[in-house]
């Protein structure tokens, strides 16, 4: 059983999702495929523009539709927050995970490492907990995949993209996301799904890849056991 705490499955809040029946071909292909939960991470002030309202609404219209088609998916509101040097917002509980101070942060992929920690440790210091999405796709981290496990270390969530593991997001990145799983500086694998064709939100290939490649146990620990765990605010 799957619970994928990072997708962009809202229609028409961001780049994820285009229409209402992408959406639902999305949901479907995660159900059938084994995801029990997935979380709905649209992007924090898409294109500088304040879409919350948009996002909540379109939220609830996705659910009730998931409900309407008898879709066996639990479907979670959480946010994917951009951090920059100058762009780092005050945290609201609606853009942590629900009820939880666990909150998704993204970097551009060439953020100094220096930058990222002095970002991540201010929330840290104010009781958040970060998660931090697709380290593996961040130039500082593929050049020195150490960083990651000093996050780990500090308690944080690292989350690789399933994809990346697939090698769909070319060499360097597939080597590095191999790398730092078998190394143990990983504790999440999620989809960062963003549409029914390319980055989808089918985890049958990546299922059937990682369990020949990856120990059950650990598996199990990074796409169930931790992402259950940051859903119920524990610690990981
Ligand atoms: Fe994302």
């Amino acid at each position: 059983m799957v619970i994928d705490l990072h997708s962009h499955i809202l229609p028409g809040v961001d780049d994820g999702a285009y229409t209402m029946a992408d959406a639902l071909e999305m949901a479907r292909m995660a159900a059938d495929s084994g995801v029990h939960t997935l979380v709905a991470t649209p992007h924090y002030r898409y294109y500088g523009h304040d879409n919350h309202s948009q996002i909540l609404e379109t939220f609830d219209r996705l659910q009730d539709q998931l409900a309407y088609e008898q879709i066996p998916l639990n479907l979670v509101l959480g946010t994917e927050i951009w951090l920059a040097h100058g762009n780092c917002p005050t945290l609201e509980s609606n853009m942590c995970y629900p009820n939880t101070n666990w909150f998704l942060a993204e970097f551009s992929v060439d953020e100094s490492p220096e930058n990222m920690d002095l970002m991540l440790q201010a929330y840290a210091d104010q009781g958040y907990r970060p998660v931090v999405a697709h380290p593996e796709r961040y130039l500082a981290v593929l050049d020195d995949p150490i960083i990651a496990k000093h996050w780990l270390d500090r308690g944080w969530g690292v989350q690789i993209n399933r994809d990346s593991l697939l090698g769909r997001f070319g060499r360097r990145c597939h080597a590095c996301s191999e790398f730092m799983l078998a190394q143990g500086w990983v504790n999440l694998i999620a989809s960062d799904a963003h549409d029914p064709q390319i980055r989808s939100t089918s985890w049958s290939a990546a299922l059937a890849t990682l369990t020949r490649d990856v120990s059950h146990r650990m598996l199990e620990r990074c796409v169930e056991i931790n992402p259950r765990k940051i859903l119920e605010n524990q610690p990981l």
